[in-house]
């Protein structure tokens, strides 16, 4: 079959490799519809993850069709569409009884990472039971790949975490695929201002399309400035969907007392943490990778059109044009790109 393979920094191709195997009894094996690319893809593919093994399929993000189930999987059979949760969980360890799927004793975010992921025209899914979810006919499949990763991320670690509540001044600092997704699940609780910060116009603009009530483009505004003149003492919940020190930075200076930051963004090196003016502030900080708790919930929601997803969604290539694909999201921002769509047929 043909995968996308991981060689090291920079170093990925596209290859023939063998189609996988039942290796345990919970495990099923899906032909893959759609997947997509991930700014985390990215990242490894920068090397910001050497500790991935060399020839690693990459991706954690798609919809398929099970091809095979193993002989304990008991939810799903040959034929079924399911979506690929881009966390894998046991459902029965400690961490997974308290709904922390992404710590799960034998899973987290393994796929793409660990175990070989869905950038492939096949791919073994271990605990299939919990790690597989069933598409609704009334779902699209390339709507489908945006609820493996980004929409439940933006959703519980963003939204929920940060306690957005009806009439809510909240900010999100970031606006790619993960921001986006935090500014069309944090409408489900009515917040009256939604303030979108990047540094990148076109995604701005898109914000706004989406249900933003103010856009700052902090490359060339005064963001505290700007945020004062909006909202006076601060906003009540902070969202970082970046992961780079100058964007915690906006975060914890535009909260106000009582506020939620909720960091989502992956941070590759050290913040500076103002404890010394933050102390008094009576804040909550949150930080997690996704759980993909919501995931069931969403899909609800989803199936109910209650988003304009299509809108993320820029670009749609082949499978056989994968390399290429990853070229035109390393240049996002030249080429106007948000989501891109892989078609493996
Ligand atoms: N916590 C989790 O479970 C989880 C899951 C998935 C992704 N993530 C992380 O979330 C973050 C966002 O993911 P994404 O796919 O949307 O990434 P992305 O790179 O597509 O988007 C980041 C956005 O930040 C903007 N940006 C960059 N520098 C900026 C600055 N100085 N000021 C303002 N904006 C700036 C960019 O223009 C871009 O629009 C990443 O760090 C990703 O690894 C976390
Ligand atoms: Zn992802
Ligand atoms: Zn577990």
């Amino acid at each position: 079959m043909k995968a996308l393979v991981y060689h090291g920094d920079h170093n990925i191709a596209l290859e023939e490799r063998p189609k996988p195997t039942i290796l345990n009894p919970t495990d099923a094996i899906i032909r893959v519809l759609k997947t997509t690319i991930c700014g985390t893809d990215l990242g490894i593919y920068k090397g910001k993850n050497p500790e991935i093994a060399d020839g690693r399929i990459l991706g954690h993000e798609g919809v398929g069709l099970v091809e095979e189930a193993g002989e304990s999987v008991t939810q799903f059979k040959k034929g079924d569409k399911v979506l690929i949760s881009c966390i894998t969980s046991c459902g029965s360890c400690e961490y997974c009884k308290k709904q922390l799927y992404s710590h799960c004793k034998d899973g987290g975010w393994i796929l793409g990472y660990m175990i070989d992921g869905v950038q492939a025209e096949y791919v073994r899914i271990p605990h299939a039971d919990n790690s597989l979810y069933k598409v609704p006919a009334s779902i699209d499949d390339e709507i489908a790949v945006l609820l493996s990763d980004i929409l439940p991320t933006g959703h519980e670690i963003g939204v929920q975490y940060g306690q957005v509540k009806p009439g809510d001044a909240i900010a999100i600092v970031g606006a790619g695929p993960v921001g986006m997704s935090v500014l069309l699940t944090a409408q489900f609780y009515s917040p009256s201002i939604i303030i979108m910060i990047d540094i990148d116009e076109n995604r701005l603009d898109l914000a706004k399309e989406l249900g933003a009530t103010h856009i700052i483009n902090s490359g060339s505004e005064n963001v505290l400035e700007t945020i004062q003149s909006i909202v006076g003492d601060g906003v009540d919940v902070a969202i970082e969907a970046v992961g780079i020190p100058a964007t915690w930075d906006i975060c914890q200076k535009i909260v106000k007392p009582g506020a939620h930051i909720a960091n989502v963004g992956v941070h590759g090196v050290k913040v500076d943490f103002e404890i010394e003016k933050l102390w008094i502030k009576n804040l909550t900080i949150t930080t997690g990778l996704v759980n993909t708790n919501t995931t069931p919930m969403l899909i609800k929601a989803v199936s109910a059109n209650r988003f304009d997803l299509k809108k993320l969604i820029t670009h749609h290539f082949k499978l056989g044009e994968i390399e290429e694909a990853y070229q035109i999201f390393l240049n996002g921002a030249k080429e106007k790109a948000l989501k891109i769509i892989i078609d493996n047929n």
